[in-house]
């Protein structure tokens, strides 16, 4: 029933997987069973397994195999049939090294003659008898050879020691490592026509002669005792190694970096260069200018007390790809760094770790950094470094490691404008935190993310939280996953920063309820302010009525019309800026020649008491209330409260006892609610110094007053 109901995708699938699984198991089975070894159709590994001859394999080895490894028995001498139980096979490549061999016959390999790559390296073989086998190969079709620590070697090499090998030579690469050569000519080599790797490291070669070497593209002179570099021209100024593409020449004493500059045009095709371990103490400006195929240079961990590096000293279209880190103190002297970049413009690759860059200031990394715009890769590792240099200016930096530093924060401008950074590691630093505003979300989203923050002391508390969740669910993008430990708190100390999730998160939820507690407060702070602004909008209202309550509604407006019992005729509202004109033409007019008396808040409040109650009471006890309204009246406050109470008395019926007085004309800005319904329901008069009208005015004023 269940297969039935399954339709034919599902069905395929399945198939799918059983395939997969039996492929699988098919492919992992041993295919010599009988043996120690591990076959497959092809390949046949016997290392390791204290094998001291082939007998055990005669017969049982796949008739398919052409790569026999050997290496790590016990073989100590091979003798004529020691290939005999293999004879039937057609081995191409084979492995005889760590075997302890001390003998070889020369013979044994006639039983192996299809062979093209042979390893005897790491045994205790004899020069002499290493030739004597060397003649039995057949030469037409041997290709790699690696002869390594090869014993009793003459320290110059002799100029035939390879003669048997030249015939129809299908020779492409030969490894002499730890011969103990000290004088070696490219002689040797020359009708070795197929030769392009030649391997001569780990000797003590003081002179070389590259005479002979026209076809060679590698050439590993590692670890020797060169204290410059060979001769690359011939008596013509014309290339040796025309076709030479890499070289290693670490690990030697070359101390002059301008021999590069001086036989660079002979090096016509280098691209790659090693000089990591020598005793270059300057690099001098234009010293691998003249290489001008060089794309990769390593000059990694000079052998010297202290480095200069020249302002040109990487002057090169070609470059690449630098290392240059070494573990010394630089300094601002001995590294020009605002220009030692400025003539390397393709620059892709950067290397500058081990550098003691403790006295660098992201400024300085600034301005050392600007000139390489097309940078991808930069490397810093164990640099001393406080901060994460700045990037931002590197739009194509893609990888940036900073693994062995000090850093303790990582701000979200660093990166704002690497949009194509994949690659970053801060593995080994003293980042406590690590926030999702960290990295901008283009960083955090991108499919090829992959983030090293291993082996920091990651303080495990809310901060946490988000990356602890994001790494979790993008386990993929995060390398060594299970070294991001804990290193607070002190229970949680060198625990998986994931093991604690779930208490983490009952933590913070707690933290969210304080939060919500703490958003709680804040409306009503909100409220309150809301509030505290209406009551400031209405406040002269609010006093009026709680004015209104306190001293008893008897003492309403009603009594301004009681003439006689009231002590002022009337009550002047009016701003101080315009005291002048009060003084000048209203008390002139009023008081002196119409004999009414005047309330002015400046002559007639009494000094104690609130303001307020000062209006209130003065108001009552005046008949008439005039307002004297200017653009300065209504920006004052106290006015404004005066026009408030106007407004009161209009409502409560005392209209005919309120007189504004328009001083001058009042910005539109001015005009209140409050103010409207005062000029539309009480009379109102202009002052004007036009004569006529000057004298209406008095007149409605004094009618008024007499009202
Ligand atoms: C060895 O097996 C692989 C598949 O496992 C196959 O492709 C290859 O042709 C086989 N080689 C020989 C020499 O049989
Ligand atoms: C290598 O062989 C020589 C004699 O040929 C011997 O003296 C020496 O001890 C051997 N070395 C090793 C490591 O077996
Ligand atoms: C050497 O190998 C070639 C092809 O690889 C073959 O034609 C030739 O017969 C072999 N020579 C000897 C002496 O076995
Ligand atoms: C010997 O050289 C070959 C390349 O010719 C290499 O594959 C092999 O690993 C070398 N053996 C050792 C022990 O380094
Ligand atoms: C070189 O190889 C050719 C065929 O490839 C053969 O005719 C010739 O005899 C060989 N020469 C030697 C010296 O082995
Ligand atoms: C190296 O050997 C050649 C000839 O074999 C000789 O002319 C030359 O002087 C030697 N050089 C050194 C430095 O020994
Ligand atoms: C270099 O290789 C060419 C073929 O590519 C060959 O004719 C020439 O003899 C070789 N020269 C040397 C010195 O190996
Ligand atoms: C060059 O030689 C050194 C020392 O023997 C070795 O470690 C390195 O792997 C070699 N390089 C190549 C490319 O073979
Ligand atoms: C060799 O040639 C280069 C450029 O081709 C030139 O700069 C240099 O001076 C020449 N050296 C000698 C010794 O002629
Ligand atoms: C350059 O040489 C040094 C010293 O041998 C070595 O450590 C380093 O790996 C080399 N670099 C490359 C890329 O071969
Ligand atoms: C990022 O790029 C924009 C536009 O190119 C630029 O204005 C800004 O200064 C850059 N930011 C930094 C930190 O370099
Ligand atoms: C991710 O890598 C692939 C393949 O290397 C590349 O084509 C793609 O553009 C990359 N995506 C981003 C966002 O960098």
């Amino acid at each position: 029933m269940m297969v039935m109901a399954l339709n034919n995708a599902n069905a395929s699938w399945i198939l799918a997987v059983i395939v997969v699984v039996f492929h699988t198991k098919c492919s992992s089975v041993n295919l010599c069973p009988n043996t120690p070894c591990l076959c497959t159709n092809t390949t046949t590994d016997c290392s390791d397994r204290n094998l001291e001859s082939l007998h055990r394999l005669e017969n049982q080895l796949p008739i398919t195999t052409t790569n026999l490894i050997l290496s790590g028995n016990t073989f100590m001498n091979i003798r004529t049939a020691f290939f005999k139980p293999i004879e039937s096979l057609k081995i191409e490549r084979l492995s005889l090294s760590r075997c302890q061999v001390k003998y070889i016959s020369p013979e044994a390999f006639l039983s192996v003659q299809n062979i093209r790559q042979l390893d005897l390296s790491k045994n205790n073989i004899s020069y002499k008898n290493t030739r004597l086998v060397l003649e039995k190969l057949n030469s037409s079709c041997i290709e790699a050879l690696n002869i390594s620590d090869v014993k009793q070697a003459p320290s110059t090499l002799p100029v035939n020691a390879f003669e048997s090998l030249e015939r129809n030579s299908s020779l492409n690469s030969l490894q002499l490592q730890n011969w103990n050569l000290v004088n070696v000519s490219g002689f040797s080599f020359q009708n070795l026509n197929n030769l392009r790797t030649l391997d001569l490291s780990n000797n003590k070669i003081l002179a070389m002669n590259m005479e002979g070497l026209h076809n060679i593209s590698r050439l590993n002179l590692t670890l020797n005792e060169l204290s410059g570099i060979p001769n690359m021209c011939d008596a013509k100024n014309k290339s040796l190694v025309p076709r030479l593409k890499k070289m290693w020449l670490a690990i030697n004493h070359i101390s002059d970096s301008l021999e590069f500059y001086r036989q660079g045009h002979c090096l016509p095709e280098l691209k790659y260069l090693n000089l990591s371990f020598n005793a270059i103490s300057i690099i001098k400006s234009n010293a691998f200018s003249t290489i001008r195929s060089l794309e990769k240079l390593r000059l990694e961990n000079m052998l010297t007390y202290d480095l200069l590096i020249e302002e040109e000293a990487f002057r090169s279209m070609s470059l690449t790809a630098l290392f240059f880190g070494s573990p010394k103190r630089v300094t601002k002297e001995l590294l020009r760094y605002e220009t030692i970049f400025k003539n390397c413009p393709n620059l892709r690759t950067l290397d500058m770790s081990n550098f003691d860059f403790s006295n660098f200031d992201k400024e300085d990394f600034y301005r050392m950094l600007l000139p390489l715009q097309d940078l991808r890769e930069l490397m810093l590792r164990h640099c001393s470094l406080n901060f994460a240099p700045f990037i931002s200016h590197l739009p194509h930096l893609k990888s940036l490691n900073l693994n062995g530093n000090f850093i303790r924060h990582i701000h979200q401008d660093l990166f704002e404008n690497n949009s194509v950074i994949s690659e970053i590691i801060l593995r080994k630093n003293q980042l406590t935190s690590l926030r999702e505003e960290s990295f901008t979300d283009e960083i955090w989203n991108n499919p090829n993310l992959s983030i090293d923050v291993s082996f920091n002391p990651f303080a495990c508390d809310c901060d946490l939280e988000w990356f602890i969740k994001w790494s979790k669910r993008n386990r993929k993008h995060v390398q060594k996953y299970k070294d991001n430990q804990c290193d607070s708190p002190k229970e949680w100390k060198s625990r998986f920063i994931g093991d604690n999730l779930h208490s983490l998160e009952m933590k913070c939820h707690v933290l969210n309820r304080t939060i919500v507690i703490g958003a709680t407060i804040g409306s009503f702070v909100f409220v309150f302010l809301f509030i505290f602004v209406l009551i400031r909008k209405f406040r002269w209202d609010i006093l009026y009525y709680i004015h209104n309550c306190t001293h008893g509604r008897r003492r309403g407006y009603q009594r301004l019309v009681d003439r006689g019992t009231k002590e002022y005729d009337g009550f002047v509202a009016y701003n101080t800026h315009d005291r002048k004109w009060i003084m000048s033409e209203l008390v002139d007019i009023l008081e002196k020649k119409e004999n009414y008396k005047l309330c002015l808040h400046e002559r007639n409040f009494l000094p104690i008491g609130s303001h307020v109650d000062n209006i209130f009471d003065n108001i009552e006890s005046s008949r008439k209330l005039i307002l004297v309204l200017s653009n300065n009246f209504m920006e004052d406050q106290w006015c404004q409260f005066e026009t408030i109470i106007a407004n009161h008395q209009l409502a409560d019926g005392n209209k005919d006892n309120i007189l504004l007085i328009l001083l001058n004309d009042i910005d539109s800005k001015h005009f209140t609610i409050a103010l409207k319904t005062l000029l539309k329901e009480a009379e109102s008069v202009e002052w004007t110094t036009n004569a006529n009208g000057n004298k209406l005015f008095w007149k409605r004023l004094v009618l008024f007053m007499r009202k």
